[in-house]
C-alpha cells in the first residue's frame, strides 16, 4: 500500500482525545510560582544531521512570533551555522562567536533583525577553530545573558550528536525540544542523546562524589545487576541517602523533554511518537511530551531552497498547520493547560507544493 493510501484510511480514535498528547504531570514536591517576566528558553536538537531542526527551530520561532511573541532565535550549531539562509539573510557580520570569544561585550550586540515581524536572529559562526567548543562556565555564563535578552522566547538551534557541548546547552535551557524522523537511526540517536542528557543532568545535580560515582558507573554500563534502568539508580540512590534521591527525583521530574515527529509519511510514523513516550516513561521513569508531529512534504524543501521560510512561502501547506498547532501547544504550556486541538493524519504532499 502507498504511504498516501495509507494515510487516508486511518480513522482511529484521536491521539488527543485518548489525552496522550496531554501535558505530563510534573511531579515538583515544591511549586514554584513563576516570576513575572522571565525569557522562556527552548532548545531544539537530538537528532543526527538533517533531520529538521534547523527547519523546524526557525518555522516555530516564526509562528510564535506571528502569535505575538517576541522570539530571538540562536544558531547554536558552532560547527555548522545555517539558519540565517533559512531567513533569507547573507552571513551576518556579528554572530554568537563573538561573544563567546569576547569580541562583543553583551549578547544584545549580537542580535540582528529579520524581515519578520516579532523574528530576531543571533546566528552562529561556520567553525570557528576552538569557539565550537567552548567551556562550560562560558555556557552558563551564556545561558543567563540569554534570558536576560529583551525577548518572550529564545529559541536555540544545536547541532547535530551527543557531545558535551550540545548535551550542556541543551540542558541550560528551560525545556528540550527532540526532534526524531521515523528511521532506525533517528531513533536510535534519539534514545542515545536522552540518556545521556538524562545521566548528565543526574549528576550535575548530585553534590555527594559516592552519588557521582555511582551516577557515572551506571551511565558507563558498569553496574551492579540490581540497577538496571534509570529509575533503579534512583532507587538505590533513595537507599544511599533518601535526602538526596528525593532531590534528585525532583531534578529528573523537571527535566520535560518534547518530542517532535518530523517527516512522517504514514499513521505508523506518527505513532512512533507515542513508543518513544512509553518507553521513555518505562524505561528512565521520565515523562516525555509528544509535541506533535510534521508530514513529510515537498514543499519545505522548496521554501528553503528560495530562502524562504514555509510560513510565508506555503502558508497553506500541510505542515504549517502542524507547525501552528506545536507552538499553540507549547504557549499553552507555559500558562498551565495543554492545547487539545483535534488531530488530523496528513493527507500527503498538497497540490502546487508537491
Ligand atoms: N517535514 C519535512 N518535509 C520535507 N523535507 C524536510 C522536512 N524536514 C526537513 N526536511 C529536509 O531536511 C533537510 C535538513 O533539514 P535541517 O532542518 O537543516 O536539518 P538539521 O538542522 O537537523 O541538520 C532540509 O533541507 C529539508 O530538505
Ligand atoms: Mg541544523
Amino acid at each position: 500500500m502507498e504511504p498516501r493510501e495509507k494515510l487516508q484510511t486511518y480513522a482511529g480514535p484521536s491521539p488527543l482525545q485518548n489525552g496522550l498528547f496531554a501535558r505530563p504531570v510534573v511531579k515538583s514536591a515544591s511549586p514554584v510560582a513563576a516570576p513575572e517576566r522571565r525569557t522562556r528558553i527552548l532548545a531544539v536538537g537530538g537528532g543526527k544531521g538533517g533531520v529538521g531542526k534547523t527547519f523546524l527551530a526557525c518555522n516555530l520561532g516564526a509562528m510564535m512570533a506571528r502569535l505575538g511573541k517576541r522570539v530571538i532565535l540562536v544558531d547554536a550549531d558552532l560547527g555548522g551555522a545555517n539558519l540565517h539562509t533559512y531567513l533569507g539573510l547573507d552571513f551576518p557580520d556579528r554572530t554568537l562567536n563573538d561573544v563567546l570569544t569576547r569580541r562583543l561585550d553583551r549578547v544584545e550586540d549580537a542580535v540582528i533583525s529579520t524581515s519578520y515581524p516579532n523574528l530576531k536572529l543571533i546566528s552562529g559562526a561556520q567553525s570557528v577553530l576552538g569557539a565550537a567548543n567552548p567551556r562550560h562556565d562560558y555556557k552558563a555564563r551564556l545561558a543567563r545573558k540569554l534570558r536576560d535578552l529583551d525577548a518572550d522566547v529564545v529559541i536555540l538551534d544545536l547541532g547535530s550528536g551527543t557531545s558535551f557541548n550540545t548535551l550542556d546547552t541543551f540542558l541550560l535551557s528551560d525545556e528540550g525540544i527532540f526532534v526524531v524522523v521515523p528511521e532506525p537511526t533517528s531513533l536510535e540517536n534519539a534514545y542515545a542523546f536522552i540518556k545521556a542528557s538524562f545521566f548528565r543532568r543526574l549528576r550535575r545535580a548530585a553534590t555527594d562524589a559516592r552519588i557521582k560515582t555511582l551516577v557515572d558507573r551506571v551511565a558507563d554500563g558498569r553496574v551492579e545487576r540490581s540497577i538496571r534502568t534509570p529509575a533503579d539508580l534512583l532507587s538505590a540512590i533513595d537507599g544511599m541517602d533518601p535526602r538526596a534521591g528525593a532531590r534528585l527525583r525532583e531534578e529528573v521530574n523537571r527535566f520535560r523533554p518534547h518530542v517532535v515527529m518530523n517527516q512522517v509519511r504514514t499513521v505508523e510514523d506518527i505513532q512512533i511518537g507515542f513508543a518513544i513516550r512509553k518507553v521513555c516513561r518505562r524505561y528512565f521513569g521520565l515523562d516525555v511530551d509528544y509535541l506533535g508531529y510534521v508530514n513529510y512534504d515537498n514543499a519545505v524543501w522548496k521554501a528553503i531552497r528560495k530562502r524562504c521560510l514555509l510560513l510565508t512561502e506555503y502558508p497553506l501547506s500541510e505542515p504549517v498547520e502542524f507547525l501552528a498547532r506545536m507552538a499553540k501547544k507549547l504557549l499553552e504550556q507555559e500558562g498551565g493547560d495543554p492545547v487539545i486541538t483535534p488531530v488530523r493524519v496528513p493527507s500527503g504532499n498538497r497540490q502546487g507544493t508537491g
